[in-house]
């Protein structure tokens, strides 16, 4: 194991999951379990549930489960070590250990290359911007104000013109021409493979982690032709509508400010960067997405939308502003009246602190939408009234208090020349309307029926196998919780058929070496750790698993159990030298005799112990 595990050990014993997720969502109690509305897909229902007695969670709906480490990993997208961190500051714990540096091992091999060749690249680009050649990119960021914080900060930098020096420096570095094209620089089966970007000022694109894992390359001169900005294409590590633009800096941030900016390019988060706000990200040109709906979405911050002022900027954020309601992310909009300038030019143009004023002069999404609807459709008609009332809606059925309630109804009043009493009883129908919609979309929200124990695995497996496996989860089950479980299998069972069963049952066998008493949520810390294939799935395993009612505990159970395990097993492997055989038989009447041997041998069985299999294959 790559940490002190006794450190792991201490931390989970003094960490309770349901205090540190308290911390970062919402939690309510619900009898023996507390719930949540799951932070890791688009939830509208609680379906998380944190269980204070096993130390653990599961979402029902995405499956997402694990121990206090696994939620704080996926949460905060850290490391198992960081997330330990994080968790003893939580919790106010302090350890020397936990300050040393620690060597991670990743996980997947084949993408660490293409994450080494990207780095490699970055550092290539920085050097290209301080040579001679690179003047002009040096100049041209002089005239933009980009001065060496930003340059240092974001690691810009240029592509030499001759883009095939970049193949050669990577190749010299030990990349293949396959690594090259597989980080979407190059097309490696051209004869004459060149750099995309070449004669460009770069803008390495990082991803959650902060690294170095697509590129956005600016012409440097005012040439209409060409494209503004290239942008490297999917690749296995950069996937462009994942990623916020500067969310690896904002993310550490917001929590403390309490905000994150959303701006559209990267010049505008440099532009608030340098007036010292870092909690701000940019889409890059495109919409709102919903993987970064569920970044912003995990900030747990106020979104402040701050997008371009022009017509195309407008639509937007009413669309993005829909969006983050539908998410129930809170947020607000930057706004600027009729100014039409980015927020890199506010501050070219006026200075820092005009900036600072804008970003401050906030309005709520009522007051933003009321502006729009105004200014884009006059409301020259009843009907025209109507409809801008209708998108309302939404709006006011999430309102709370009374206050807020009449004092947009006045104010859509007065817009729509509608008589305010008439349009309370109006709205008033429209709000329940909305709210019985909603609630019948949100029961119809199944929880997977989490007693099935069958569900973990493949419902169209039948016969043996399907029965092998279903007493399989049932005795790891067992295993799980009682010591004397992980004996029995030790010395009778030996070997599960199922990977992940064999996976689950060697950590317990593993865990038990070292200690007294099970406990899950270290077992679940101790499979974090290690360099297993089938990670995820042995973590869903473990979590469904404990989620479920165990029968009563009794030796008698487990022999039974290892007796079905053995004859279903027997059947599997029977089957098996049938097709074999069969397979090997040219002759049609060797091959009858055969059948009917192992019909014979069948039925045999069949006189003898159950006739569960038919039973089952009714099914
Ligand atoms: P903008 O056109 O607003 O660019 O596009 P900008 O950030 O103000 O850049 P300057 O000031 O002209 O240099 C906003 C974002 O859209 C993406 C870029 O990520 C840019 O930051 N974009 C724009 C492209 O990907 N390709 C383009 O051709 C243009
Ligand atoms: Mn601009």
């Amino acid at each position: 194991m790559a940490f002190d595990n006794k450190l792991v050990e201490e931390i989970l014993k003094r960490a309770d999951i349901v205090d540190v997720i308290s911390s970062y969502i919402n939690v309510i109690k619900k009898g023996k379990n507390y719930l949540a509305i799951c932070p890791f897909h688009d939830d509208h229902h609680p379906s998380m549930s944190i269980s204070r007695e096993k130390q653990i969670y599961k979402c029902y709906s995405c499956g997402n489960g694990g121990n206090v480490i696994t939620f704080v990993m996926n949460y905060e997208h850290v490391k198992f070590f960081d997330a330990l961190k994080k968790i003893a500051e939580i919790i106010g714990y302090d350890d020397p250990r936990l300050h040393e540096t620690i060597k991670v091992v990743s996980t997947n091999p084949s993408l660490d290359v293409l994450y080494d060749c990207s780095a490699e690249l970055t550092k290539f680009y920085q050097y290209a911007l301080s040579t001679d050649e690179g003047k002009i990119a040096r100049d041209y960021l002089d005239a933009r104000s980009l001065g060496e914080n930003i340059r240092t900060k974001f690691c810009l930098g240029y592509a030499f013109n001759d883009g095939r020096l970049t193949i050669e420096y990577l190749t010299k570095k030990g990349f293949s021409l396959k690594n090259i094209e597989n980080i979407g620089i190059a097309l490696a089966r051209h004869a004459s493979t060149t750099d995309n970007n070449a004669g460009r000022l770069i803008f390495p694109l990082f991803d959650l982690e902060g690294r170095p894992v697509g590129y956005s390359a600016r012409r440097l001169n005012d040439d209409k032709s060409l494209p503004k900005y290239v942008n490297s294409p999917e690749t296995s590590i950069f996937h462009k509508s994942n990623l916020l633009y500067n969310f690896h800096n904002a993310s550490q941030t917001c929590r403390r400010d309490g905000y994150i900016y959303v701006v559209e390019g990267f010049m505008d988060v440099f532009a608030i960067d340098e007036i010292g706000i870092s909690s701000v990200v940019a889409l890059m040109g495109t919409a709102l997405t919903k993987e970064h709906l569920q970044l912003l979405k995990r900030t747990n911050v106020e979104v402040r939308l701050c997008l371009d002022g022009d017509v195309a900027g407008k639509s937007a954020t009413m669309k993005a502003i829909k969006e983050l309601d539908e998410a129930r992310i809170p947020h607000r909009i930057v706004y600027m009246d009729n100014e039409l300038r980015d927020p890199d030019e506010i501050l070219r143009g006026d200075g820092p602190d005009k900036l600072r004023f804008y970003l401050n002069n906030l309005t709520d999404a009522f007051n933003f939408s009321l502006a729009y609807y105004i200014n884009t459709s006059p409301i020259d008609s009843p009907e025209a009234a109507k409809e801008i009332i209708k998108s309302f809606v939404p709006l006011f059925a999430n309102i709370t208090d009374q206050l807020s309630y009449d004092n947009y109804l006045y104010k859509l009043s007065e817009a729509t020349h509608y008589d305010a009493r008439a349009l309370r009883t109006y709205l008033a129908s429209l709000v329940t309307a909305y709210r019985q919609k909603k609630v019948v979309e949100e029961e119809s929200i199944v929880v997977p029926d989490a007693l099935n124990l069958s569900y973990t695995y493949n419902r169209q497996l039948k016969g043996p196998l399907r029965r092998l496996l279903l007493i399989e989860d049932k005795m790891l089950q067992q295993m799980v919780l009682h010591e004397e479980a992980v004996n029995f299998y030790e010395q009778n069972i030996k070997y599960f058929f199922d990977e992940v069963n064999r996976m689950i049952a060697n950590f317990l066998i593993d865990y038990l070496e070292n200690h007294e008493k099970l406990d899950l949520s270290e077992i679940v810390a101790m499979v974090e750790e290690s360099d297993v294939k089938d990670k995820e799935e042995i973590k869903k395993k473990l979590t469904d698993i404990a989620y479920i009612d165990a029968e009563p505990y009794s030796e008698e159970m487990l022999v039974e159990y290892k007796k079905i395990i053995d004859e279903q097993k027997q059947k599997i492997y029977e089957r098996k030298r049938l097709e074999a055989s069969l397979k090997e038989t040219t002759s049609e009447s060797d091959k009858a005799r055969i059948i009917r041997d192992y019909n014979k041998m069948r039925y045999k069985d069949f006189q003898q112990s159950n006739t569960e299999d038919d039973k089952d294959e009714k099914k």
